[in-house]
């Protein structure tokens, strides 16, 4: 029989909720913390309090095991599990660029006070490196004494809308430990990970490192991932500079396997909760570190993706045939088909979503915004009340003067030219995704115009 540790994760976002579920469906007994009773309930009565592609399922599955469940009361935890994994939100600081620590500090206080044996603490969420020493601190201070609990660090790769998919097949595993016991313990919890690998025949490296690399590799991936956007997005302002077309551009270097086709797509820029905070918050710890001018080029990636909202607006703009001012143009009397909301396609999160972004950004030079997206409009209006919303595609379209697609939802990659133009008013297109042949648009007598083509 294999030792399977029990697991807790503290922090229950997209997240803890994605690890707490799927690693119940590996096999081991879990309990899910947070200090939101509303959003336990609802895990624990087998309603996701979020939109994420086949954990609905999962949950209700494994509510039904018996293997998992949600709590608010940290005791419980505490006594429950071997192993802690710390999933709560690392946002960016008001007003600063550095991350915002105090929900790790809040849980790992809380949790350590509560503990009466020893056990392993291990980070997930990303942070600043060097924050999992100043945990064990905190650890040392806060726990009673003589109980000797370690902490270790494991980040994670998952992408929403595939959250899934990243936590029970991901393409690596990376931890970190201060003692062959944790390192043991680590090994038995991702044992799971692996067993399911060797049975359908895949093979998941597992890369064992320090405490600061493991915090390092989290951030260090994003900020290429970002890098990489915010390269082909440059390349998009260029090719339209020079009548050249990103699209055929991103595909023709994506064949060579040291630069990959994936992260090339030009369009509205990145957002979400990690991408733009971590690229952040990694140049001002680079700063701190007396590193700081390495890292200049990661403010460069930042302000090529900001601005593509500006570029945005202005191409909305020249569709509707109205000329910039010094103050930006005015679209009074558009009426906008603003399709898209969220930061991506399949998920509802919208935090610090272009596509929002640049709605609102339409709103403000008078044009009239009319919002739909198929899972985010609940998010979207708490946020930006300004903007109307609808229901349905179709009422999006109704009489629009400008079409813009900005999210790349199936639903919006599949629409027919054809019967879309239709419904409109005038047929004109602004392709913020770089989903459409703007040949078969021009054909159906659109106006069509893409992000860097
Ligand atoms: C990201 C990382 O991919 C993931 O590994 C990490 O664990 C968390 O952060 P996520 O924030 O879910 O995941 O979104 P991701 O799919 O990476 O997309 C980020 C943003 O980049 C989105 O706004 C997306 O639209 C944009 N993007 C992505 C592009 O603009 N072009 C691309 O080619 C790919």
């Amino acid at each position: 029989t294999t030792t399977r540790p029990r697991i807790s994760f503290l922090g229950c976002g997209y997240l803890g909720a994605t690890y707490a579920i799927c690693f119940a469906e590996l096999g081991y007994e879990v309990v899910g913390f947070d200090v939101d009773a509303a959003k336990i309930e609802s895990f624990n009565t087998g309603v996701l309090p979020m939109h994420e592609p086949g954990l609905p399922e999962l949950l209700k599955k494994n509510l039904e095991s018996g293997r998992l469940r949600f709590t608010t009361d940290v005791q419980a935890v505490a006594d429950f599990a071997d192993v802690h994994f710390i999933c709560v939100g690392t946002p960016q600081r008001k007003g600063e660029h550095g991350a915002d620590l105090s929900y790790i500090e809040t849980a790992v206080v809380n949790l350590s006070k509560h503990l009466s044996r020893k056990v392993l603490i291990v980070g997930k969420s990303t942070v600043p490196v060097g924050t999992a020493q100043w945990v064990q601190e905190l650890v040392d201070r806060h726990a009673p004494e003589g109980l000797g609990v370690e902490v270790g660090w494991s980040p994670e790769f998952l992408q929403e809308s595939n959250a899934m998919h990243d936590v029970l097949r991901p393409n690596r595993i990376v931890y970190a430990s201060q003692s062959e016991w944790a390192s043991q313990l680590l090994k038995d919890v991702h044992r799971g990970i692996l067993e399911l690998a060797a049975v359908e025949d895949r093979e998941v490296p597992v890369v064992e490192t320090d405490l600061a690399t493991a915090e390092l590799v989290k951030v260090a991936a994003n900020a290429f991932l970002a890098t990489k956007i915010s390269f082909i997005n440059a390349m998009a302002d260029l090719s339209e500079a020079a009548g050249a077309d990103v699209v055929d551009l991103a595909r023709a270097i994506g064949y060579d396997q040291r630069i990959g086709n994936r992260f090339l797509r030009a369009g509205i820029g990145f957002g979400g909760g990690c991408l733009p905070k971590d690229i952040r918050a990694l140049s001002a710890r680079a700063g701190e570190l007396g590193v700081g001018e390495s890292f200049r080029f990661l403010d460069e990636v930042d302000s090529v993706n900001t601005r593509r909202r500006t570029h945005t607006v202005r191409a909305v703009a020249d569709l509707a045939g109205r000329t910039s001012g010094p103050n930006g143009p005015d679209l009074s009397g558009v009426r906008i088909a603003y399709l898209g909301a969220t930061f991506k396609p399949d998920t509802d999160d919208i935090r610090d979503s272009p596509a929002l972004d640049i709605a609102r950004r339409l709103r403000s030079a008078r044009a009239d915004v009319v919002v739909y997206d198929p899972e985010g409009l609940e998010n979207a209006k708490a946020y930006a009340p300004e903007l109307s919303f609808v229901k349905t595609l179709a009422e999006a379209v109704a009489d629009a003067d400008v079409v813009c697609a900005m999210v790349p939802w199936e639903e919006f990659r599949t629409l027919d030219p054809e019967a879309l133009g239709r419904q409109v008013a005038e047929r004109r297109i602004l392709d913020g995704m770089n989903a459409f042949d703007p040949e078969q648009w021009r054909k159906h007598g659109w106006s069509y115009q893409g992000i860097g083509r």
